[in-house]
């Protein structure tokens, strides 16, 4: 199991979550080349050790902790936090296109604030 990073965070990469993990499971951080062109920030799920740090230090609220707890409407970006890998182009692409396609699907979710998303984003 591993943690989740979602919508609010599309935009707002706020990286205080970086700043707190002692992994360092949480890419890309902003001195890594993808920083400025990745929608939102990925919990690679090998590496995350659960600790549950991350979560009161998004102040969108956009960290889940676990796939399984991930509401239904995030669910594709369970799969993007997974396939991001730093130094890999294919898998940044592969991961963000995901955004790209969530963000397409779920223009409802879109037009909230991302501080008010997460309590929109259901079970
Ligand atoms: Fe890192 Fe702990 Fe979150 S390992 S990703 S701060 S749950
Ligand atoms: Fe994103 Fe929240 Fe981290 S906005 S970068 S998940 S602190």
């Amino acid at each position: 199991m591993a943690f989740v990073i979602t919508d609010p965070c599309i935009d707002t990469k706020d990286t205080a979550c970086v700043d707190v993990c002692p992994v360092d499971c949480i890419h890309p951080r902003k001195d890594e080349p993808e920083f400025a062109q990745a929608t939102i920030l990925y919990i690679h799920p090998d590496e995350c050790i659960d600790c549950g740090a991350c979560v009161p230090a998004c102040p969108v609220a956009a960290i889940y902790d676990a796939p399984d707890s991930t509401p239904a409407s995030q669910k594709t970006l369970v799969e993007a936090n997974a396939i991001f890998r730093t130094g890999d182009p294919d898998a940044v692409s592969r991961a963000e296109e995901i955004v790209k396609a969530h963000v397409a699907s779920h223009q409802d979710l879109m037009q909230i604030p991302a501080a008010e998303r997460a309590a929109a984003h259901g079970k």
